[in-house]
């Protein structure tokens, strides 16, 4: 049994490292395209093949449930593969809905219809293709009604953290923060909108104020991923060992991997 975890390149690392530890005893297949990272400067049908070809070597490595960490392929790929790529027997799920359940305040599948929440002024930091494709707002209204979000496109903070250069991410933060509260002054919550954004968690928090609530993915999706694999035992496929997989350099992946979670990740040539 292995479950596969998807992203453009490091950022999924931050919900791997939360679903290792929730499921520990379910095997991952973790697949970063490090060779074509950052997604969030890319159109659609771009994103859709790289993200396609990653979840079919994903398929090969024993796992019949791929989490795309990845909220610029959940945005721009994932209702494309679910409604006319996927094969009956596999599952692909994104990172939004858990995040946007949270911040509503919704049971898992709660579909009633939208109704009025405590937050009215939320800021969304996000990569440019998951802004300019709004399926954050999309997926939002299915839930909440009354809700003001500004959304943020965080351009360079990919890069900056795939190259390893934690002092320009933090001061590309700091710079999109204070754009977004030009335009937004007083916002209630934060949603962190790539998964690459949580290895940044403290100077988002910083830059916004103590007083604002700051949502990140990768405990949110954990807890999901667990209700759904209660509900669906036979997802968690074949395979039995955990594996790291890259488009990169496996060396140069491996030590910014080891980095960023602060124990020794191993990646292989996917
Ligand atoms: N971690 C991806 C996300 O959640 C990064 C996107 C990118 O490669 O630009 O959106």
């Amino acid at each position: 049994m292995a479950v596969g975890i998807f992203d453009s390149g490091l950022g999924g690392l931050t919900v791997y490292d939360a679903v290792s530890k929730r499921l520990p005893d379910v095997p991952l297949v973790y697949f970063g395209d490090n060779a074509h990272a950052p997604y969030g400067v890319r159109d659609a049908d771009d994103i859709f093949e790289k993200t396609t070809f990653a979840v079919e070597r994903l398929w090969d490595a024993g796992c019949d449930l791929v989490i795309l960490a990845c909220n610029t392929a959940s945005a721009a790929a994932l209702r494309r593969m679910q409604e006319r790529w996927l094969p009956e027997d596999k599952r692909v799920l994104g990172v939004f809905v858990p995040l946007i359940e949270a911040m509503t305040e919704r049971e898992w599948g709660d579909n009633s219809p939208p109704r009025e929440v405590a937050v009215k002024h939320v800021a969304l930091f996000a990569t440019p293709a998951t802004v300019s494709s709004r399926a954050f707002q999309r997926e939002l209204a299915f839930r909440a009604i009354g809700v003001d979000v500004e959304a943020q496109a965080c351009g360079g903070v990919v890069d900056a953290i795939e190259d390893g250069d934690l002092i320009l991410a933090e001061a590309l933060v700091r710079s999109h923060v204070s754009a977004l509260t030009r335009k937004m002054p007083e916002p209630e919550a934060a949603i962190l909108g790539c998964t690459h954004y949580p290895l940044m968690q403290q100077t988002f928090q910083d830059a916004l104020g103590a007083h604002v609530k700051v949502y990140s993915q990768a405990n949110l999706v954990a807890d999901s991923l667990s209700d759904y694999l209660e509900r669906h035992p036979k997802m968690r496929g074949s395979g039995t060992e955990n594996i790291f997989l890259t488009t990169g350099d496996p060396g140069q992946v491996s030590d910014r991997a080891t980095q960023f979670l602060r124990r020794r990740i191993e990646f292989t040539a996917a």
